[in-house]
């Protein structure tokens, strides 16, 4: 196989050429609407066209980033097919994904949506790079909801967890998460190993395991991790919230924009750095203590109280508190942008405050 990019249209069997894409799935959810317009200034540079998948139709201010929205469900085969007659994908980033709470109501369709999803767009990238002989790069997101410790005692004894240890994930969505991150790298190393016809290394896998992410221009929903941007969302529109996790509760978050770097500084990272498919990164690891005062000192009339769920709980209590990214930072330059401080002052509250004034 060569190496992907720079890359010349092939043929389809009609003779003509398809024009050359960036696949993203989940497109219209919240990394989808940090992402494209980077994705977009990106594949401009590149003469590649950005082609969406969502189950609704994106939003003006997303739609305006992208060539094509494919309206459908990830697990329709046809769907995918149609997009492969149009387009080459020369890259898929494949942010489609139920999180780890509405996954917990319906967890057969979360495995359905997580697996079998992932399934199709990764058989897809190794059709596509059979077709034009190119590696396609497969950006996959991750989460600190792959790893399970076992009790909170371990959660606070263990402190910073490397990427190889506590890997019983408790939720459906990690296990599905994880699972991904294994079928990355089959498909990447070892996809039909004993087909006469194989292709090796089809596919350039990439992914990260993100902790908790906080927008300023978006509130996340059917996450775990959401009471820390539920509380600061709240705190800025003047409307009471009671955080559904105990005030000591603590797990690694990062902002938008600082993932959204992680993502484009790996994928553009030169293969020969990469030691890992899979990499960490954090930015800070609050308290929900700590977050209920920065958002009180930050808008003074934010009524906060704490109400605990405790399943909702005991998923956050099998999440680190914190994550080693140390391969990151040395590989491929991860750095964070923010300190927790620094992430309210600088981005989150002048952010915020426009958007609810
Ligand atoms: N934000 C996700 C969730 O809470 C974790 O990756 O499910």
């Amino acid at each position: 196989m060569s190496d992907s990019s720079p890359v010349a249209p092939s043929p389809s069997p009609s003779g003509a050429r398809r024009p050359l894409a960036v696949l993203v799935t989940g497109a219209g959810g919240e990394m989808g609407h940090g992402l494209l317009a980077e994705l977009s200034k990106r594949a401009k540079r590149s003469d590649l066209h950005v082609v969406a998948i969502d189950v609704r139709e994106l939003d003006d201010a997303s739609r305006k980033h992208v060539h094509q929205v494919a309206v459908g469900d990830i697990c329709d085969r046809s769907l995918i097919d149609r997009l492969q007659a149009q387009y080459e994908i020369v890259e898929i980033f494949h942010l489609a994904a139920l999180l780890s709470t509405r996954g917990e109501y319906v967890p057969e369709t979360a495995h359905q949506v997580n697996v079998v999803g992932t399934v199709n767009l990764l058989r897809l990238a190794a059709d596509e790079a059979r077709s034009h002989g190119q590696r396609v790069k497969f950006f996959f997101p991750s989460s600190i909801a792959a790893y399970g410790l076992p009790n909170l005692a371990t959660k606070r004894a263990a402190g910073t967890v490397s990427e190889d240890q506590f890997l019983e994930a408790h939720t459906m969505y990690g296990v599905n998460k994880r699972e991904g991150e294994l079928l990355g790298n089959y498909y990447a190393n070892h996809y039909k190993k004993l087909a006469k016809d194989r292709l090796d290394r089809p596919i350039d896998f990439r992914s990260i395991r993100f902790p908790g992410i906080i927008s300023a221009d978006t509130v996340p929903s059917g996450g775990t991790s959401d009471y820390g941007p539920e509380m600061i969302h709240a705190g800025a529109a003047g409307k009471p919230y009671a955080c559904f996790v105990r005030p000591d509760a603590k797990i690694p978050f990062m902002t938008m924009p600082e993932a959204i770097d992680a993502v484009l500084r790996l994928i553009d990272a030169p293969a020969e750095k990469l030691t890992r498919m899979v990499y960490n990164v954090t930015s800070f690891s609050p308290s929900a203590e700590d977050f209920a005062n920065l958002v009180r000192g930050a808008f003074p009339g934010a009524q906060i109280t704490f109400n605990p769920d405790l399943q909702r709980q005991s998923i956050v209590d099998s999440w680190p508190e914190d994550i080693d990214d140390s391969a990151a930072r040395r590989d491929w330059g991860w750095t964070p942008a923010h300190t927790l401080k620094s992430a309210f002052e600088e981005y989150l509250v002048p952010r915020i405050r426009a958007r609810y004034r």
